[in-house]
């Protein structure tokens, strides 16, 4: 890995302590980087973007680490994102992230998002693995004109197949690092 290696970004639709999303997200970067990618993690605290408005913008400046974070996506040659489904959509963490990282700065600028590689993963407990999340999620990335991978995962039955914050089921791990290994591809 040099300076020149491609970045990837990780984004997670959760900030949830034990997170699945965040454990799946954890098992792709490392293989990015495995292959010989640079990988950065967006922290995603509660208080590192507050509910988007205008008039916050306005009246209060923006968030301490905006800058920050949309100077690293600016830099990004490729993102990985994992989000839980929540009723049928991505998060709004998430959604909330890609509004405030959207918006122009002077303080950083350069576009974020627009004809960068993005692979995306969704992880539930539940049989589905948040495939709707993802479909919806396609269309707000799409929107913000991102290349979306054909590889993608959504991770079922989260409980069973993990275990001590590691995928515990090969196959779920192969796909995992399939999505990883061809955004990587997108992103060089
Ligand atoms: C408000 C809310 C809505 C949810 N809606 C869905 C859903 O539509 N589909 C689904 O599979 N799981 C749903 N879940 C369950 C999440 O998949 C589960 O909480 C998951 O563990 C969250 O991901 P995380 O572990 O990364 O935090 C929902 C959970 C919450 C709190």
């Amino acid at each position: 890995m040099t300076k020149n290696s491609p970045l990837i970004v990780g984004v997670c639709g959760s900030a949830r302590v034990g997170s699945f999303n965040q454990l799946v997200l954890d098992h792709a970067l490392a293989h990015v980087q495995s292959l010989g990618a640079r990988t950065q993690m967006i922290e995603m605290r509660g208080d590192t973007f507050p509910n988007y408005c205008e008039d916050l913008e306005t009246r209060d400046g923006r968030p301490a680490r905006l800058d920050e974070i949309r100077r690293l996506c600016v830099e990004a040659d490729g993102f990985i994102m994992a989000s839980p489904e929540y009723n049928g959509g991505p998060t709004g963490i998430l959604k909330n992230f890609l509004d405030w990282v959207s918006c122009p700065s002077d303080a950083a600028p350069g576009i974020p998002f627009r004809e960068k590689p993005v692979g995306l993963l969704s992880v539930s407990p539940g049989r589905l693995g948040g495939i709707k999340g993802i479909q919806c999620l396609r269309m707000i990335l799409s929107h913000l004109g991102m290349h979306i991978s054909g590889k993608e995962f959504a991770f079922a039955m989260a409980k069973a197949n993990t275990k001590g914050g590691k995928i515990t089921d090969d196959f779920m791990a192969k796909e995992v690092d399939a999505v990883a290994a061809r955004l990587l591809e997108l992103a060089q």
